[in-house]
């Protein structure tokens, strides 16, 4: 008992907190004809997996373990991106709760020709930590230090409200087995 409770204690010991600025990842890629559709835009798809990638990179160092993506918010795309542009992701964690971390990610599309810069996509993507077992962990939490990232940290609290209550109505409509 006394083993368990100083153990339990341990667990709850305060995290150090990681100033968001040291996690943040910047990607670049050439859009190339294989991750084109028939109009030589980039697919929807290829944005997806490389917002995932950037965002899971940024939970990953702020985490110091392994992440996996449990949720991600609404996603538009707003411009397209054409082959021979770039395509830039910028992610930096906004907040992080006990065991999960919200992480933000900005695309953008780069002509290489006009250097002209435009937002393309926004996405907020939540990832859990897990230990070695595959069980959620405790993560530090972040320390906001410019304007953006503040108001960023102080919005996550609603953001992730909204979020789990639409997954929890969500998995009570189309996940549960219905009881008879
Ligand atoms: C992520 C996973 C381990 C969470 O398991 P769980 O049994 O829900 O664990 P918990 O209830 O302890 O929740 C863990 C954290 O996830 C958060 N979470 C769970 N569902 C969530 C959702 N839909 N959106 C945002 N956060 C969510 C919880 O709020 C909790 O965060 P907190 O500790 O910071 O409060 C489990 O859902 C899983 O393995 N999912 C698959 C992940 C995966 O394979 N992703 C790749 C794409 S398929």
């Amino acid at each position: 008992m006394f083993t368990a409770m100083k153990r339990g204690a341990a667990g709850m010991a305060k995290l150090r907190g990681k100033v968001a600025a040291t996690s943040s990842v910047e990607m670049v890629e050439v859009v190339l004809p294989n991750d084109a559709n028939l109009l030589g835009n980039i697919l929807g798809g290829k944005v997806m997996h490389l917002i995932d990638i950037a965002g899971a990179i940024a939970a990953h160092r702020h985490s110091r373990s392994a992440v996996v993506t449990v949720s991600v918010d609404d996603l538009d795309f707003v411009l397209p991106i054409r082959v021979g542009q770039l395509i830039i992701l910028q992610a930096s964690v906004t907040r992080a709760f006990r065991t999960s971390i919200e992480v933000a990610v900005k695309v953008y599309r780069e002509d290489l020709i006009t250097g002209e810069r435009r937002q393309t996509s926004s996405a907020f993507v939540t990832y859990v930590a897990l230990d070695e077992k595959g069980q959620p962990k405790r993560v530090p939490p972040v320390i906001p230090r410019t304007a953006e990232g503040k108001r960023e940290y102080r919005e996550a609290m609603s953001r992730r409200r909204h979020r789990l209550a639409a997954a929890a109505r969500a998995h009570r409509l189309y996940f549960e087995e219905k009881k008879t």
